[in-house]
This record gives structure tokens, sequence and C-alpha cells, in this order.
């Protein structure tokens, strides 16, 4: 059984700062410690790699803390916690200045400054990136920094299944118990099959979104929800799932998933929204017309496509230069011509909303500490007050590396007071065998993502909800049967953790009694 100081269970833009800035301390300080970075598949693998626009931070002379800070609560509804927007707007510099210093490149113009652009939401221009490539280059940077340290034990291609608490040593745990504790992780070893117990003095979760659960998404496949469904589990607090983000413009690309992104940064540069006759619809919803935060712009597309039948709306790129876009926009540019013949200097893209993001998740405190001793959360599996009722755009990699600082911060701090007591037990599958039916698994996962996308999606209503809520009762009794029954699989235990958040976001959704943010429910209207 290995015992690691620091566990970290995610290698994007969260799980890959913390590490860095954990190794970096200890061997500054020449003390050795072992952490172990663990992630499911390929080390870059990630949401954080599919980043396209960019990353927010308060550069320019003319913008200031304040613009940020009143862009994000309006943004997310009133609904963020104004302290930690305040905190994540004004440590974005220099967290920013640290990415920069592992490597990260961010496009500059000719004098050196920052090519900033902006957003939807944005007041100002602040958006750094890498061309359209921004998240990509962010992992290269960090992964070959972690690389560097020899106190890093890289686990690739190993499935997290289960948080390990007092629980596992056959005490009744709830929610109401106080000091519950997180001893490790027990994790499948995707090569042996086989479940090894990894101990940790501190674990992080930093295991990212929940896409998957909904038909379509620009989230790769990785991302089903697997840190919320783990933490909730061992009784830590989850907040906000009912705010799923839905990007405005995905590619329409029919029975592709996950679905290709079509940067905010596009309307940023002057892209507009239009119907399938080539007239612009936005002045009916927002003033801010394409440029509107993202539930806006996302409904008004929703709306607009009900109303005229139709599957997708346009964006039309053809004023920009065609130059203008190769430079910026290369991986777009080149992927919409490859992949349909369509060159976006001279066609209307087709653009259809889906899912992009969760606002809600595992609820940390400004430390990034859940409400489990020596459990932390940071990235887009944790609630940390910071969107809302909808994230502003590029807050996301910004939240991720100001957090994970934070619980860098913190955790270092509580090193060496953890207690690991003897006695925690192996993985138990006594009893279980091979599952033999896949179908199973395969068939629910689709109807999973079909209730979700139909009954739980832009737009709601209290019928969906009691639907979505009643159909994925029969699916989680089904499997929790086959889960008792059936040796560790990574599909079945991720359905089982796409069962849990779905149940999750049914569950606030119905409960939310307001339309705030990205949660419309046409019952709440007159209300
Ligand atoms: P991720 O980067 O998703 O990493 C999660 C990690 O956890 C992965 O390594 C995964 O393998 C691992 N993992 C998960 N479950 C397990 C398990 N059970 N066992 C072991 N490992 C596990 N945000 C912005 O701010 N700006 C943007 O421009 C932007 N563009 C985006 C474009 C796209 C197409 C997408 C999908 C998202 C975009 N976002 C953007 C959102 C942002 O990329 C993500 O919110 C952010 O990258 C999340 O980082 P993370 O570290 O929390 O998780
Ligand atoms: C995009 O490039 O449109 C994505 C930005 C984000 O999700 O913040």
């Amino acid at each position: 059984m290995p015992t690691y100081d620091f566990i970290v269970v995610g290698s994007g833009i969260a799980g890959l700062s913390y590490t860095v800035k954990v190794a970096q301390y200890f061997q500054d300080k020449q003390k050795p410690i072992k952490i172990a970075l663990i992630t499911k598949t390929v080390a870059e693998e990630t949401n954080t790699k599919y980043a396209q626009g960019g990353i927010a931070a308060v550069w320019d002379q003319e913008d200031s803390f304040d613009k940020h800070i009143q862009d994000t609560l309006v943004a997310g509804d009133f609904e963020s916690d104004q302290q930690v927007v305040e905190i994540v707007v004004k440590e974005a510099p220099e967290r920013l200045k640290e990415l920069i210093s592992y490597g990260t490149d961010f496009d500059r113009k000719s004098d050196g400054s920052f090519d900033l652009v902006k957003e939807g939401g944005h007041s100002d221009k602040r958006i750094l990136h890498y061309k359209d490539s921004t998240g990509n280059e962010i992992e290269r940077a960090l992964l070959e920094k972690v690389k560097s340290f020899s106190s890093v034990d890289f686990f690739t291609h190993y499935f997290a299944i289960d948080l390990i608490t007092q629980h596992h040593l056959g005490e009744k745990v709830t929610k109401d118990t106080p000091h519950k504790k997180c001893f490790g992780v027990y994790v499948l070893n995707k090569k042996t099959k086989k479940v090894e117990t990894f101990i940790g003095k501190t674990t992080l979760l930093a295991t990212g979104g929940i896409g998957q659960v909904y038909q379509s998404t620009t989230n790769p496949t990785i991302a089903t929800g697997d840190g919320i469904a783990m933490a909730y589990r061992a009784k830590a607090f989850v907040k906000g799932m009912q705010y799923i983000q839905f990007h405005p413009t995905a590619l329409y690309q029919p029975g592709k998933k996950p679905n290709f992104l079509i940067s905010e940064a596009v309307r940023g540069h002057g892209g507009i929204l239009k119907n399938l006759d080539g007239t612009t619809f936005m002045e009916k919803y927002d003033e801010r017309l394409s440029l509107a935060p993202r539930d806006i712009v996302a409904r008004a597309i929703d709306s607009e496509m009900k109303k005229n039948g139709t599957d997708h709306v346009y964006l039309d790129t053809r004023h920009i230069p065609k130059s203008e876009i190769i430079a910026h926009f290369p991986m777009i540019y080149h992927y919409c011509l490859d992949q349909l013949g369509i060159d976006m200097s001279e066609e209307m893209i087709p653009v259809v909303p889906c899912q992009h993001y969760l606002c809600g998740g595992i609820i940390v405190n400004e430390h990034s500490q859940t409400n489990i001793e020596h459990l932390y959360a940071a990235g887009e599996c944790s609630h940390t007050g910071l969107h809302g009722a909808n994230r502003l755009a590029s807050n996301s990699l910004l939240e991720a590396i100001v957090f994970a600082h934070r619980a860098f911060e913190k955790s270092v701090q509580e090193f060496g007071t953890q207690i690991i007591p003897a006695g925690i037990p192996d993985w138990n599958d006594e009893g279980t065998r091979n599952p033999e039916e896949m179908v199973l698994v395969t068939e629910m996962t689709r109807e999973l993502e079909s209730i979700m996308s139909n009954y739980v999606g832009i737009v709601r209503t209290d019928r969906r909800l009691k639907r979505a809520y009643d159909r994925l009762e029969l699916i989680y009794l089904e499997h929790e049967e086959l889960y008792k029954q059936s040796k560790i699989t990574v599909p079945l235990c991720e359905l089982r953790n796409m069962i849990n958040v779905a149940y999750l976001i049914i569950k606030h959704a119905r409960a939310q009694r307001e339309n705030k943010g990205l949660h419309y429910n046409l019952d709440l209207l007159n209300a």
C-alpha cells in the first residue's frame, strides 16, 4: 500500500499547477516528499487542453479590477460570492505571471504587450490567449514543468474510484459527522485491472467537468463528473449543479461528440450571429448583441431555432479579412475547412448551443478546502462561489489557477498534522464477477444522456424535471444492481458517477424556484 504526502487526481490546469507548486516548495526546502499525480487516460487529455479563447486578467491601464469584478457579478446574475470574485480578480495577474514563468506563451503585439481580446460579458479587452489554442499551450507548459520534479510519481491510465474515509474503517459517516477525514483514494490500474489503495495525507480533487452526461457537449470523454460523484458519496457538500453552461456556438456537426467549439473570441473579433435567412436576431434579446453573456445568447439561439424550426443558426465572419482570421483562429479555420469544407472567410459557419461548463461542484472555502479534512478541490469540479448563476467567459482557467494556489498554500501549512490510521483495508471485490453484459452499460449511458438533454437543457419545466427524476431513478436502480455484482470497470464506474451527477443536477434544478442566470424554467416565468 503506497503512502503519499500528496495525492492529486487530475492533470488539467488545476491539478498540474497545484503539483508544480507543492513540488517546488519542498524542493526549495530540500525536504523529500512524495506526490502521486493520477489521471485516467493520457497525461494531456483534459478539458484544459481544448480551451480556446483564453484566460481573463486585468493587464491594461484602461481596465481595472473593479470592471472585471463587476463583469463577473453581472454575468453571474449577482449570485456570486463577492469576496471570492475580488480574490480571483485581484490575484489573477500574479498567477498569470507564474504560468508565464513556467514557459506558457501568450500572443503579443508588435510592441511586446499582450494581444488582449474581448469575449462575451467583458467590458474591456482582458483575455490573454495563445492563438485559438490557449489551453493546449498551458497544458504543454505545465506538463513539461511537472515532469521536471523527481518527487512526482505520474500515474497515467489510473482511474480513481472512491475516496477513503472513516467509512472504510467501519465507522458510520453521514453529512453531519464532524471531523470527516480523507485518507486517500482507491484507484483502478487500467492495465492490470486491479484496484490499488493510494494512502494520502492530503488529497486534491481536480477532476474537471461533467459534459458527458449530455448528448452534445464541448467536453472530451474524460468529463464524467467523477470527482464530484466521489466527493458526494464521501459526504462532501455540493452546490450549484443546476447552473449548467451551454456555449452558444459549437460547430453544428450532427452525431459528433464531443462537439467542436467555435470560440467566443470569434464573436469578440466581430463574428455576428444570424438566422438561416441571413437576418440578425440578437437585437431582439440584448443590447450587447452577439457579445451578451452566454446564458442570454444561448437562450436566444435556442428560441430562434424553435421559432424557425431549424437545427442551427449561423456565425457570420465573412466581413473579417481572411488574413486576420487565419492569424487569430488558425485551428478553427482549418477545422471548418478540413471537416466541413467551409472556408469561414467566404461562408457562414453553422453553429448550435451545446453543454460546455458546470458552474456548480464540490463546495470549497477560500483555501479550496472541502468539508472533509485533508480533502481539497480545485478547478471545474469545485464550487468556489466565483461564477454564481453563470460563468463569465475565460474565468474558468483563471479560477483554477487561483484556487490551486490557495490549496497549495493551505495544504503545505497543514502538512505534518495528518495522522493516517492503521487498518485501512484494500478494495474488496469478493463475490463479484467480470461484467458480461456491457450492452447494459452502453444503453443506460445513452438513456441518461437523452434524459438530460431532453429534460434538463437550456429551457426547463417542472414537468420535464420530474420526468427526468423518475426516469433517472430507474437507471439508478438497474445500475446499482449491476455494480454490486460486477468487478470494477471504467465504463461501469463512469456511468455510476454520471448517474450521481445527473441526480444532483436534477435535484438542484427542481429546488431552484427562481430563474437565475443559466437556470431557466418556463413555470417560474410569472412566479
Ligand atoms: P480538466 O482540465 O478537465 O482536467 C481534469 C483531469 O481529471 C483530467 O486529467 C482527467 O483525466 C482527470 N480525471 C477525471 N476523473 C478522473 C478519475 N476518476 N481518475 C483519474 N483522473 C481523473 N475556460 C476558460 O477559462 N477559457 C477558455 O478559453 C475555455 N475554453 C474552453 C473550450 C473547451 C472546448 C472546453 C471544453 C472548455 C473550455 N474552458 C475554458 C473551460 C476550461 O477549459 C475548464 O473549465 C478547465 O480547463 C478545467 O480544468 P480542470 O483542471 O478543473 O479540469
Ligand atoms: C471560448 O473560447 O469561447 C471558451 C471560453 C470559455 O469557456 O471561457
